[in-house]
């Protein structure tokens, strides 16, 4: 049993190729000194050892070779998400970012979140059951196409606008909030098809951890940020499909609300 557990690990360790300037760890969710973000693909990066497990100081170097040797992101999308995250650094002339500057308000985070509370209620960062389970509810059948993706973020505003009298969420927030569901499909499932296997995207966000162990395999072609732009814009239409749209609580410009992206 010893070779078959030596295998095991050695397959598990292949499989998730640890960047060189990063010692491979195994899974550990966070420790009280380390930081975490609302991103619960990074929260598990992290949790795996791909990105530094304290969450603190991510570089350009490190991002790139996460997202290619894991995710299969090329290497000029993972530099465009990383240009993003930056900008959720204060730090001026700053070359990295960490997990809680992902966590300040209408920067990156913005309301009406698949898995967290929005900031008026508290907590914006970490997982809340309760908003899962409302985002779930929509995620009908054994896959989530974009169809039931368009839904549940149709549902989740709506929640937020008649829940949260600070509730927010310009074009550009919505259109950030529906590429998160955009994420889910070409990251973990078939860009082509539009579709991705529910229980990989639970997995994810309730473990915060890569959904190997339920038959998870990265992505076999590199995933671009026109496929990633086609995916949202797929979305996008879905949700201002007439279904939708009448069930839409519509866009900030109707509710005179403030633009911050
Ligand atoms: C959410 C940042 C890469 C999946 C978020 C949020 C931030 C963020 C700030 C919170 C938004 C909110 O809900 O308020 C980033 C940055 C990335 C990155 C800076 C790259 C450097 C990825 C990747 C995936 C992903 C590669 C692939 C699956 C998601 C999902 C959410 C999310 C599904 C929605 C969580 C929710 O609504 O509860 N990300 N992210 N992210 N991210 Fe990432
Ligand atoms: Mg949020």
């Amino acid at each position: 049993w010893t070779l078959l557990f030596t295998a095991a690990i050695a397959a598990e360790v292949s499989a998730l190729s640890f960047p060189a300037d990063h010692p491979p760890v195994a899974w550990k969710p966070a420790g009280p000194n380390d930081m975490r973000s609302p991103c619960p693909m990074l929260n598990a990066l992290a949790n795996h050892g791909h990105l530094p497990h304290d969450g603190k100081d991510i570089s350009k170097e490190q991002t790139i070779n996460a997202f290619g040797s894991v995710l299969n992101i090329d290497k000029e999308f993972a530099e465009a998400l990383f240009a993003n995250g930056m900008t959720a650094n204060p730090k001026e002339n700053a070359t990295t970012f960490s997990l809680d500057d992902l966590n300040r308000h209408n920067v990156l985070e913005h309301d009406a979140s698949l898995s967290r509370q929005d900031f008026y209620f508290g907590d914006d960062h970490r997982f809340n059951r309760e908003v899962f389970d409302e985002t779930r509810s929509y995620w009908t059948g054994s896959f989530i196409d974009i169809q039931s993706a368009a839904r549940a973020h149709v549902a989740r505003v709506n929640t937020s606008n008649t829940t949260n009298p600070t509730f927010a969420l310009s074009d550009a927030a919505m259109t950030t909030a529906l590429g998160e569901s955009g994420f889910c499909i070409v990251v973990l499932g078939d860009k082509t098809a539009g579709t991705v296997q529910k229980n990989w995207v639970e997995y994810l966000f309730e473990n915060e951890r890569l959904p190997y162990a339920i038959g998870w395999t990265k992505a076999q072609n590199s995933i671009s940020y026109s496929d990633f732009n086609d995916m949202t814009s797929r979305i996008k239409s879905a949700s201002e499909s007439s279904e939708l749209a009448e069930q839409s609580c519509k866009t900030l410009d109707d509710y005179g609300l403030q633009l911050y992206l």
